[in-house]
Protein backbone atom coordinates (compact mmCIF):
# COMPACT_ATOMS: atom_id res chain seq x y z
CA UNK A 1 0.00 0.00 0.00
CA UNK A 2 1.12 3.71 -0.83
CA UNK A 3 2.64 5.21 2.16
CA UNK A 4 4.84 8.30 2.57
CA UNK A 5 4.28 11.70 1.49
CA UNK A 6 1.94 11.52 -1.60
CA UNK A 7 0.20 13.92 -4.47
CA UNK A 8 -4.05 14.15 -4.64
CA UNK A 9 -4.40 11.45 -7.44
CA UNK A 10 -2.77 9.14 -5.02
CA UNK A 11 -4.64 9.47 -2.28
CA UNK A 12 -7.92 9.29 -4.67
CA UNK A 13 -6.78 5.90 -5.37
CA UNK A 14 -6.08 4.88 -1.50
CA UNK A 15 -9.69 6.23 -0.74
CA UNK A 16 -11.40 3.94 -3.56
CA UNK A 17 -9.29 1.18 -2.32
CA UNK A 18 -11.05 1.65 1.12
CA UNK A 19 -7.81 2.99 2.98
CA UNK A 20 -7.67 6.42 4.26
CA UNK A 21 -5.51 9.30 3.72
CA UNK A 22 -3.78 12.16 5.86
CA UNK A 23 -5.80 15.31 4.79
CA UNK A 24 -4.24 18.80 5.07
CA UNK A 25 -7.25 21.25 5.73
CA UNK A 26 -6.88 24.82 7.61
CA UNK A 27 -7.45 24.23 10.58
CA UNK A 28 -5.21 20.73 11.27
CA UNK A 29 -4.70 17.60 9.45
CA UNK A 30 -7.84 14.77 8.82
CA UNK A 31 -8.07 11.49 8.71
CA UNK A 32 -9.99 11.17 5.54
CA UNK A 33 -12.59 8.25 4.31
CA UNK A 34 -15.13 8.08 2.18
CA UNK A 35 -18.55 7.98 3.60
CA UNK A 36 -19.83 5.72 1.33
CA UNK A 37 -16.84 3.22 2.61
CA UNK A 38 -18.00 1.17 5.85
CA UNK A 39 -14.63 -0.74 5.79
CA UNK A 40 -12.64 2.64 5.80
CA UNK A 41 -14.18 4.30 7.76
CA UNK A 42 -14.01 1.49 10.39
CA UNK A 43 -10.40 1.59 10.06
CA UNK A 44 -9.94 5.84 10.90
CA UNK A 45 -11.25 4.64 14.34
CA UNK A 46 -8.89 1.36 14.47
CA UNK A 47 -6.28 3.64 13.13
CA UNK A 48 -5.86 6.76 15.91
CA UNK A 49 -7.47 4.11 18.63
CA UNK A 50 -10.88 6.36 18.77
CA UNK A 51 -13.84 5.33 20.65
CA UNK A 52 -17.14 4.33 18.36
CA UNK A 53 -19.29 6.60 20.38
CA UNK A 54 -16.84 10.02 19.29
CA UNK A 55 -18.89 11.18 15.50
CA UNK A 56 -16.68 11.92 12.75
CA UNK A 57 -17.20 15.35 10.91
CA UNK A 58 -17.92 15.15 7.35
CA UNK A 59 -15.54 17.30 4.63
CA UNK A 60 -17.93 19.01 1.96
CA UNK A 61 -16.84 20.83 -1.23
CA UNK A 62 -19.74 22.44 -1.48
CA UNK A 63 -22.47 24.11 0.87
CA UNK A 64 -24.82 21.79 -1.96
CA UNK A 65 -23.30 18.88 -1.17
CA UNK A 66 -23.87 19.01 2.65
CA UNK A 67 -27.57 19.73 1.94
CA UNK A 68 -27.72 16.94 0.36
CA UNK A 69 -26.74 15.01 3.78
CA UNK A 70 -28.92 16.71 5.98
CA UNK A 71 -33.04 16.20 6.52
CA UNK A 72 -33.23 19.51 7.79
CA UNK A 73 -31.12 22.86 6.00
CA UNK A 74 -32.83 25.45 8.08
CA UNK A 75 -31.57 29.41 6.61
CA UNK A 76 -29.14 29.80 9.49
CA UNK A 77 -27.49 26.80 7.82
CA UNK A 78 -27.74 28.55 4.20
CA UNK A 79 -26.95 32.12 5.68
CA UNK A 80 -23.94 30.65 7.99
CA UNK A 81 -22.52 28.38 5.01
CA UNK A 82 -22.35 31.28 2.46
CA UNK A 83 -20.70 33.00 4.96
CA UNK A 84 -18.14 31.30 6.64
CA UNK A 85 -17.14 28.20 4.11
CA UNK A 86 -14.92 27.30 2.98
CA UNK A 87 -13.95 27.67 6.85
CA UNK A 88 -13.18 26.89 10.11
CA UNK A 89 -17.00 26.13 10.98
CA UNK A 90 -18.20 22.54 11.55
CA UNK A 91 -22.45 22.68 11.70
CA UNK A 92 -24.44 19.69 13.53
CA UNK A 93 -27.76 19.39 11.70
CA UNK A 94 -29.90 17.07 11.47
CA UNK A 95 -28.65 13.72 9.17
CA UNK A 96 -30.38 12.24 5.70
CA UNK A 97 -30.28 8.49 5.48
CA UNK A 98 -27.04 8.92 3.62
CA UNK A 99 -24.67 9.00 6.77
CA UNK A 100 -24.56 6.10 8.29
CA UNK A 101 -24.75 5.29 11.89
CA UNK A 102 -20.63 4.64 12.35
CA UNK A 103 -20.30 8.33 11.28
CA UNK A 104 -22.43 9.66 13.73
CA UNK A 105 -22.13 7.29 16.30
CA UNK A 106 -25.74 6.43 16.26
CA UNK A 107 -27.14 9.68 16.48
CA UNK A 108 -29.48 11.37 14.30
CA UNK A 109 -27.35 14.30 13.70
CA UNK A 110 -24.00 15.22 11.22
CA UNK A 111 -21.36 17.05 11.82
CA UNK A 112 -20.57 18.52 8.36
CA UNK A 113 -17.53 21.77 7.50
CA UNK A 114 -16.52 23.10 3.92
CA UNK A 115 -12.78 23.29 4.64
CA UNK A 116 -10.56 26.20 3.29
CA UNK A 117 -7.57 24.42 2.10
CA UNK A 118 -7.23 24.09 -1.99
CA UNK A 119 -5.96 20.25 -1.77
CA UNK A 120 -8.89 19.43 0.47
CA UNK A 121 -11.55 20.66 -1.71
CA UNK A 122 -9.41 19.02 -4.62
CA UNK A 123 -9.84 15.57 -2.86
CA UNK A 124 -13.09 15.69 -2.13
CA UNK A 125 -14.05 16.81 -5.76
CA UNK A 126 -11.56 14.67 -6.99
CA UNK A 127 -12.99 11.24 -4.86
CA UNK A 128 -16.21 12.63 -5.85
CA UNK A 129 -17.45 11.58 -2.33
CA UNK A 130 -17.73 13.79 0.68
CA UNK A 131 -14.54 12.54 3.11
CA UNK A 132 -15.70 11.80 6.80
CA UNK A 133 -12.31 12.95 8.72
CA UNK A 134 -11.54 13.04 12.25
CA UNK A 135 -8.54 15.35 13.18
CA UNK A 136 -5.57 12.96 12.10
CA UNK A 137 -3.96 11.65 15.82
CA UNK A 138 -3.91 9.19 18.10
CA UNK A 139 -7.09 9.58 20.05
CA UNK A 140 -6.70 12.11 23.26
CA UNK A 141 -3.10 13.61 22.05
CA UNK A 142 -2.04 16.79 20.18
CA UNK A 143 -3.58 17.12 16.81
CA UNK A 144 -1.14 17.36 13.81
CA UNK A 145 -0.43 20.64 12.17
CA UNK A 146 1.88 19.36 9.49
CA UNK A 147 2.26 16.59 6.79
CA UNK A 148 5.81 15.34 9.44
CA UNK A 149 3.12 15.20 12.39
CA UNK A 150 0.93 12.96 10.81
CA UNK A 151 3.83 10.48 9.36
CA UNK A 152 5.25 11.11 13.04
CA UNK A 153 1.51 9.48 14.38
CA UNK A 154 0.96 6.71 12.38
CA UNK A 155 3.93 5.92 10.12
CA UNK A 156 3.82 3.82 6.88
CA UNK A 157 0.35 2.98 7.91
CA UNK A 158 -1.53 6.01 6.57
CA UNK A 159 -0.29 8.02 3.28
CA UNK A 160 -0.60 11.82 3.36
CA UNK A 161 -1.04 14.35 1.28
CA UNK A 162 1.25 17.25 2.06
CA UNK A 163 -0.38 20.75 2.27
CA UNK A 164 2.06 22.72 4.21
CA UNK A 165 1.59 24.09 7.86
CA UNK A 166 -2.12 24.41 8.68
CA UNK A 167 -2.91 28.48 9.24
CA UNK A 168 -5.57 28.16 11.99
CA UNK A 169 -3.91 25.29 13.80
CA UNK A 170 -6.73 24.37 16.38
CA UNK A 171 -9.78 22.43 15.23
CA UNK A 172 -12.87 23.77 14.11
CA UNK A 173 -15.83 25.51 15.79
CA UNK A 174 -18.50 23.21 16.01
CA UNK A 175 -21.81 24.45 16.54
CA UNK A 176 -25.47 22.76 16.81
CA UNK A 177 -28.07 23.52 15.10
CA UNK A 178 -31.82 22.63 16.34
CA UNK A 179 -34.86 23.52 15.17
CA UNK A 180 -37.59 24.34 17.96
CA UNK A 181 -41.58 23.64 17.95
CA UNK A 182 -41.82 26.85 16.40
CA UNK A 183 -39.11 26.70 13.43
CA UNK A 184 -36.68 28.83 15.27
CA UNK A 185 -33.11 27.44 15.06
CA UNK A 186 -31.35 26.70 18.37
CA UNK A 187 -27.44 27.37 18.21
CA UNK A 188 -25.18 25.84 20.68
CA UNK A 189 -21.78 25.90 20.60
CA UNK A 190 -19.97 22.21 21.40
CA UNK A 191 -16.60 23.56 20.53
CA UNK A 192 -15.29 26.87 20.78
CA UNK A 193 -12.95 27.86 17.46
CA UNK A 194 -11.61 30.40 15.24
CA UNK A 195 -15.30 31.30 14.08
CA UNK A 196 -16.92 32.72 17.37
CA UNK A 197 -20.29 33.01 18.73
CA UNK A 198 -20.67 36.78 18.60
CA UNK A 199 -19.51 36.66 14.64
CA UNK A 200 -22.33 33.54 13.98
CA UNK A 201 -25.07 35.65 15.50
CA UNK A 202 -24.20 39.44 14.00
CA UNK A 203 -24.53 37.76 10.33
CA UNK A 204 -27.72 35.58 11.68
CA UNK A 205 -29.07 39.15 12.97
CA UNK A 206 -27.70 40.97 9.61
CA UNK A 207 -29.73 38.38 7.81
CA UNK A 208 -32.71 38.55 9.55
CA UNK A 209 -32.81 34.95 10.45
CA UNK A 210 -34.84 34.30 13.82
CA UNK A 211 -32.73 32.58 16.14
CA UNK A 212 -31.94 31.54 19.63
CA UNK A 213 -28.59 30.40 21.36
CA UNK A 214 -28.27 27.55 24.12
CA UNK A 215 -25.48 27.83 26.59
CA UNK A 216 -25.32 25.14 28.05
CA UNK A 217 -23.71 22.64 26.82
CA UNK A 218 -25.29 18.70 27.22
CA UNK A 219 -22.65 16.09 27.39
CA UNK A 220 -25.03 13.47 25.69
CA UNK A 221 -24.74 15.55 22.72
CA UNK A 222 -21.13 16.54 22.23
CA UNK A 223 -19.64 12.94 22.83
CA UNK A 224 -16.23 14.05 21.83
CA UNK A 225 -16.20 16.54 24.38
CA UNK A 226 -13.99 15.22 27.24
CA UNK A 227 -12.40 16.48 29.83
CA UNK A 228 -8.45 15.76 28.56
CA UNK A 229 -7.97 15.62 25.38
CA UNK A 230 -4.83 17.36 22.70
CA UNK A 231 -2.40 15.69 25.21
CA UNK A 232 0.77 16.47 24.78
CA UNK A 233 3.75 13.55 25.39
CA UNK A 234 4.86 14.62 28.85
CA UNK A 235 2.90 16.12 31.61
CA UNK A 236 1.48 19.77 31.06
CA UNK A 237 1.09 22.32 34.43
CA UNK A 238 -1.85 25.77 33.40
CA UNK A 239 -0.86 28.34 35.96
CA UNK A 240 -2.68 31.38 36.12
CA UNK A 241 -0.21 34.57 36.47
CA UNK A 242 -1.94 35.81 39.56
CA UNK A 243 -0.82 32.42 41.08
CA UNK A 244 2.76 34.50 41.87
CA UNK A 245 3.65 30.47 42.08
CA UNK A 246 7.45 29.34 41.53
CA UNK A 247 8.66 27.07 38.78
CA UNK A 248 9.90 24.58 42.11
CA UNK A 249 6.31 25.08 43.10
CA UNK A 250 4.54 24.16 40.44
CA UNK A 251 7.19 21.11 39.46
CA UNK A 252 6.70 19.77 43.00
CA UNK A 253 2.69 20.29 42.87
CA UNK A 254 2.66 18.31 39.92
CA UNK A 255 5.00 15.83 41.13
CA UNK A 256 3.00 15.37 44.24
CA UNK A 257 -0.25 14.80 42.33
CA UNK A 258 1.04 12.41 39.69
CA UNK A 259 0.72 9.43 42.06
CA UNK A 260 -3.26 10.70 42.70
CA UNK A 261 -4.19 11.31 39.16
CA UNK A 262 -6.14 7.95 37.45
CA UNK A 263 -4.62 5.85 34.80
CA UNK A 264 -6.67 7.07 32.32
CA UNK A 265 -9.79 9.99 32.10
CA UNK A 266 -12.38 9.07 29.78
CA UNK A 267 -10.67 6.65 27.58
CA UNK A 268 -7.48 8.37 27.70
CA UNK A 269 -4.34 7.44 29.06
CA UNK A 270 -2.62 10.09 31.15
CA UNK A 271 1.24 9.85 30.34
CA UNK A 272 2.72 9.90 34.22
CA UNK A 273 6.93 10.09 34.06
CA UNK A 274 8.06 7.40 36.69
CA UNK A 275 11.17 9.02 37.56
CA UNK A 276 11.31 12.49 39.34
CA UNK A 277 10.25 15.57 37.66
CA UNK A 278 13.43 17.72 36.60
CA UNK A 279 13.24 19.36 33.82
CA UNK A 280 10.62 22.27 33.18
CA UNK A 281 10.41 23.74 29.69
CA UNK A 282 7.99 27.12 29.45
CA UNK A 283 5.03 26.92 26.81
CA UNK A 284 5.17 30.67 25.85
CA UNK A 285 2.56 31.66 23.37
CA UNK A 286 2.44 34.85 21.28
CA UNK A 287 -0.12 37.78 22.43
CA UNK A 288 -2.03 37.24 19.43
CA UNK A 289 -4.44 34.97 19.74
CA UNK A 290 -4.55 33.84 15.90
CA UNK A 291 -0.51 33.47 15.94
CA UNK A 292 -0.90 31.76 19.11
CA UNK A 293 -3.38 28.55 18.08
CA UNK A 294 -1.49 28.17 14.56
CA UNK A 295 1.30 27.74 16.88
CA UNK A 296 0.14 25.87 19.82
CA UNK A 297 0.28 22.50 18.71
CA UNK A 298 3.38 22.25 16.74
CA UNK A 299 5.02 23.85 19.64
CA UNK A 300 3.63 21.23 22.17
CA UNK A 301 5.16 18.66 19.55
CA UNK A 302 8.50 20.52 19.27
CA UNK A 303 8.79 21.22 23.71
CA UNK A 304 7.95 17.08 24.35
CA UNK A 305 10.97 16.12 22.22
CA UNK A 306 13.02 18.75 23.31
CA UNK A 307 14.34 17.17 26.75
CA UNK A 308 12.08 18.80 29.05
CA UNK A 309 9.80 15.83 31.30
CA UNK A 310 7.60 18.36 32.11
CA UNK A 311 5.79 21.60 30.47
CA UNK A 312 4.56 24.75 32.73
CA UNK A 313 2.51 27.05 31.15
CA UNK A 314 1.68 30.22 32.45
CA UNK A 315 -1.26 31.81 32.01
CA UNK A 316 -1.42 35.70 31.18
CA UNK A 317 -5.21 36.89 33.06
CA UNK A 318 -5.55 39.76 30.59
CA UNK A 319 -5.80 37.33 27.71
CA UNK A 320 -9.49 36.27 27.63
CA UNK A 321 -12.51 36.75 25.67
CA UNK A 322 -14.07 35.10 22.37
CA UNK A 323 -10.66 35.47 20.34
CA UNK A 324 -9.02 33.08 23.13
CA UNK A 325 -11.48 30.73 24.31
CA UNK A 326 -10.48 28.02 21.62
CA UNK A 327 -7.39 27.99 22.24
CA UNK A 328 -7.88 27.79 25.99
CA UNK A 329 -9.52 25.03 26.00
CA UNK A 330 -7.66 23.15 24.27
CA UNK A 331 -4.73 24.07 26.29
CA UNK A 332 -6.76 23.38 29.52
CA UNK A 333 -8.05 19.89 28.52
CA UNK A 334 -4.04 19.36 27.54
CA UNK A 335 -3.31 19.93 31.16
CA UNK A 336 -2.70 17.17 33.90
CA UNK A 337 -3.72 20.21 36.05
CA UNK A 338 -4.42 23.61 36.64
CA UNK A 339 -4.15 26.29 38.95
CA UNK A 340 -6.27 29.17 38.76
O1 LIG B 1 -11.15 21.30 12.26
C1 LIG B 1 -11.70 20.23 12.41
O2 LIG B 1 -12.88 20.13 12.76
C2 LIG B 1 -10.86 18.97 12.15
C3 LIG B 1 -10.48 18.93 10.66
C4 LIG B 1 -9.80 17.66 10.25
O3 LIG B 1 -11.62 19.18 9.89
N1 LIG B 1 -11.58 17.78 12.53
C5 LIG B 1 -11.79 17.44 13.83
O4 LIG B 1 -12.44 16.25 14.00
O5 LIG B 1 -11.43 18.11 14.75
P1 LIG B 1 -12.51 15.48 15.42
O6 LIG B 1 -13.12 14.18 15.11
O7 LIG B 1 -11.18 15.46 16.04
O8 LIG B 1 -13.55 16.30 16.22
C6 LIG B 1 -14.89 16.24 15.84
C7 LIG B 1 -15.78 16.52 17.01
C8 LIG B 1 -16.21 15.26 17.76
O9 LIG B 1 -15.34 14.90 18.75
C9 LIG B 1 -17.53 15.69 18.31
O10 LIG B 1 -17.34 16.36 19.52
C10 LIG B 1 -18.05 16.69 17.32
O11 LIG B 1 -16.99 17.04 16.49
N2 LIG B 1 -19.14 16.12 16.51
C11 LIG B 1 -19.08 15.55 15.29
N3 LIG B 1 -20.30 15.13 14.90
C12 LIG B 1 -21.15 15.45 15.91
C13 LIG B 1 -22.54 15.27 16.13
N4 LIG B 1 -23.32 14.68 15.22
N5 LIG B 1 -23.06 15.72 17.28
C14 LIG B 1 -22.29 16.32 18.21
N6 LIG B 1 -20.96 16.51 18.06
C15 LIG B 1 -20.39 16.08 16.94
MG1 LIG C 1 -9.61 15.44 17.41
Amino acid sequence: MTAGLVDVTAGVQVLAQEGVVGMPTETVYGLAARIDQPQALTKIFTTKERPFFDPLIVHVASPNEARALTSEWPLAAEVLAQTFWPGPLTMVLPKSAKVSDLITSGLQSVGLRMPAHPLALELIRQAGSPLAAPSANRFGRTSPTTAQHVLQEFGSQVPVIDGGPCQIGIESTVLRMQSDTSGKTQLQILRPGAITLPEITKVLVENKVDFSVSESLERAVAPGQMKHHYMPDIPLVWVDSRKQMSLAEVTASLQAALASLPETVEGVRLKKPTAPLQRPAALKLESDPALAARHLYSRLRELSQSGADHLVYVHDSTHTGEAWEGLLDRLKKASHLVFE
